[in-house]
């Protein structure tokens, strides 16, 4: 029986993860570590959460103690982070959990780790740390240059776990993902928000021109790439991972509307991301190279997902009547009031 505490297993990507998990592999023994910050949600759970093999503890990962303790108690084989925060906007609003998460709670987790006897520990961090590129793609080796709050801290933590690795031969993995969609996906994010605004008649806030480029990946194959780094990952080795399918916010938004049959009116263009990147691309060859590759294209992914938010409207409904009605008037009330149809 492997034996992996996955951390974030309440978001988007680390419930898909924890599924996919426990629906490809009998010997596996998932305990899920998640401090259920708004965008932790344990109905994502719902299909695992009777299974034996899967377990859940609410807790913070910068709480150095609940970790250490965590970890002491039982023996795990690996450790896989997912927990962080991760809007890009509300880190230009308000940074100050993106430090404390996503760095100190990176500290938190590789020191405890470093006191145990685990194999493998795998950072999910992103495309972002790599900042904005005109042409071509970054590799495994491009500098960081990150640009908000969010991508700065994302980088610290990716220090770290390279540091860790030099200075105490930790066996930390870093995996570098591009924009993922799909189900579970918090709807403040550009594809789930659009979606269900659209299902709702109300505006897509598309900020800029919509010329901006973001590289998509089904999170279905980001988690069999996720898998294949576990299983053939080289310790001390960053892994990027894309979709293949670059696509400007314009024709993500269009593709939508189109979809639901809703009119393109919706669309409306409102006052930019400070900051804002232009364009993410990253070269996947690495991980390629050990037997993965997406599977799932851009037009059946978004067709898939808007069918799942069409299908599972109590699911956003509830989210969208918490805390999230005043972050939307927070980030979009101004933005729609003066807003360019
Ligand atoms: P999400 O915001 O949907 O979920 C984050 C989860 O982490 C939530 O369940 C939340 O409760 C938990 N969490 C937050 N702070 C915590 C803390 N201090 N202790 C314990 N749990 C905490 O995020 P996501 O989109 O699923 O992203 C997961 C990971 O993948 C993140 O590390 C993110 O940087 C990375 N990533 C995301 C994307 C993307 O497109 N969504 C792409 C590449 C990489
Ligand atoms: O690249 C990987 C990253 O992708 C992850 O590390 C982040 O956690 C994840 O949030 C995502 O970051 P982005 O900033 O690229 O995602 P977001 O969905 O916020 O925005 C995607 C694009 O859409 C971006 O160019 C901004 C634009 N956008 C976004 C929102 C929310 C809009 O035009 N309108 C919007 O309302």
């Amino acid at each position: 029986m492997q034996r992996i505490l996955v951390t974030g297993g309440a978001g988007f990507i680390g419930s898909n993860f924890i599924q996919y998990m426990i629906n490809t592999y009998k010997e596996v023994e998932i305990v899920n570590l998640d401090k259920l910050t708004y965008a932790g949600n344990l109905n994502n759970l719902r299909s695992v959460e009777r299974d034996d093999r899967y377990s859940f503890f609410q807790g913070d990962i910068a709480d150095r103690q609940l970790v250490n303790e965590i970890l002491c108690c039982k023996k795990f084989d690996t450790i896989v982070n997912f927990a962080a925060e991760t809007h890009v906007d509300r880190s230009i609003n308000r940074p100050d959990d993106f430090l404390k998460t996503d760095i100190f709670g990176t500290f938190a987790l590789l020191e405890a780790a470093r006191q145990s006897d685990i194999k493998r520990y795998l950072q999910i961090s992103t495309d972002e740390v790599y900042g904005s590129i005109s042409e071509g793609s970054f590799s495994e080796d491009s500098s960081l240059t990150p640009s908000s709050p969010y991508s700065a801290s994302k980088g610290g933590g990716d220090l770290l776990c390279l540091a860790y690795y030099k200075t105490y031969g930790l066996p930390t993995i870093i995996t570098r993902a591009a924009n993922n969609y799909g189900p579970f996906q918090y709807p403040e994010k550009i594809v789930p928000l659009f979606i269900t605004n659209a299902l709702e008649d109300q505006p897509l806030p598309l900020y800029g021109d919509g010329s901006q480029v973001r590289e998509w990946l089904h999170v279905e194959d980001h988690c069999r790439a996720l898998d294949a780094v576990l299983q053939n990952g080289r310790p001390g080795e960053i892994y990027n991972i894309g979709g293949y399918c670059e696509e400007k916010n314009r024709v993500i938004a269009e593709t939508i509307v189109d979809l639901l049959k809703k009119p393109r009116e919706l669309i409306t263009y409102v006052d930019d991301r400070p900051g804002h990147d232009v364009r993410y691309s990253i070269d996947s060859g690495k991980v390629k190279s050990l037997g993965w590759q997406p599977q799932i294209s851009l037009e059946e992914g978004l067709s898939k997902t808007v069918a799942w938010y069409k299908k599972n409207r109590k699911w956003w409904q509830e989210i969208k009547n918490t805390e999230y009605k005043n972050y939307y008037k927070t980030q979009y009330g101004r933005r729609l009031a003066h807003a360019k149809a």
